[in-house]
């Protein structure tokens, strides 16, 4: 008489969930930060460039190291959202019984899974396509590059969209992994649940912004630069040979 095996995959399958959520809203916080050098000045945000591409360390730009990174997190993404699939509501009838549940109990955290469910489908699409243009064109980001990508070759209107979906995605997966790992079982649960979702909600607003103030950068260097010259940014102190 064998004892049965308790089935470990499920369990695995969302660890690795979680787990490559966590890295990729990690990332976005960051990319988000970096990308906003923008707001400083065009010699500033040249600089996070090419700290990337390795400046600072080989004295040297190697755009190549942008296409691997940006590599590295398509994988990642394709494996968080592969992932995801499997909580996907199966068929219309499904996600008709999710919408009356959570319309009937106003349960505010089903309301937070609809919204992961609609902006990580919104994202297989856009987020491909910034990807993919990332891991074919690392040598094309700058000052001027990007902002040329975000207006002559009407990337705005995606940026845009990927922003809102990215952040309240990135921000409601956190809230729901500390939920699930138990960082709001303190003494009273229901105010640490508050306090969270106030951070959550105060997180996605603050990063919605400074993502809305830079993407209206670039737009005004897109609409105002005289790219006559084509879409390279001259550094007026560093000279890395090819200059963007
Ligand atoms: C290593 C991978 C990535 C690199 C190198 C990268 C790089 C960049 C750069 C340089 C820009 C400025 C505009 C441009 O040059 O076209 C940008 C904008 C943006 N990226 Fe990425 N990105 C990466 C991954 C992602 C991912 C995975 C997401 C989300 C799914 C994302 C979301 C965005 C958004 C929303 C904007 C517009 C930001 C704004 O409105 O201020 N990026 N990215």
């Amino acid at each position: 008489m064998g004892i049965k095996k308790i089935d470990k995959t499920p369990a695995r399958l969302d660890f690795l969930q979680s787990f490559t959520g966590l890295v990729l809203a990690i990332f976005i916080m960051g990319h988000i930060l970096f990308e906003a050098s923008i707001l400083i000045s065009n010699e500033m945000m040249y600089r996070v460039t090419i700290m990337f591409e390795g400046y600072y360390f080989f004295g040297e730009t190697y755009p190549g190291i942008i296409s691997f990174l940006a590599s590295a997190i398509f994988i990642i993404f394709i494996l968080h959202a592969g992932l995801a699939l499997r909580k996907f509501p199966a068929s219309y009838k499904q996600y008709k019984t999710i919408k009356e549940h959570t319309k009937r109990m106003k349960h505010e955290d089903s309301s937070l899974w609809m919204i992961q469910v609609i902006t990580g489908f919104i994202m297989f699409f856009i987020g491909s396509v910034h990807l993919y243009i990332m891991i074919a064109q690392p040598s094309n980001i700058g000052p001027f590059a990007s902002s040329s990508r975000v207006v002559d070759e009407l990337m705005g209107p995606l940026y845009f969209l990927l922003l809102l979906s990215v952040i309240s995605h990135a921000f409601i997966g956190l809230y729901r992994l500390a939920l699930k790992w138990g960082f709001m079982e303190g003494e009273n649960t229901e105010i640490s649940r508050k306090r969270f979702k106030a951070l959550m909600k105060l997180m996605i607003a603050a990063y919605i912004i400074i993502g809305l103030a830079s993407l209206a950068k670039y737009t005004y260097i897109g609409l105002t630069h005289d790219f006559s010259d084509g879409v390279k940014y001259k550094s007026e102190t560093i000279n890395v040979g090819e200059d963007k």
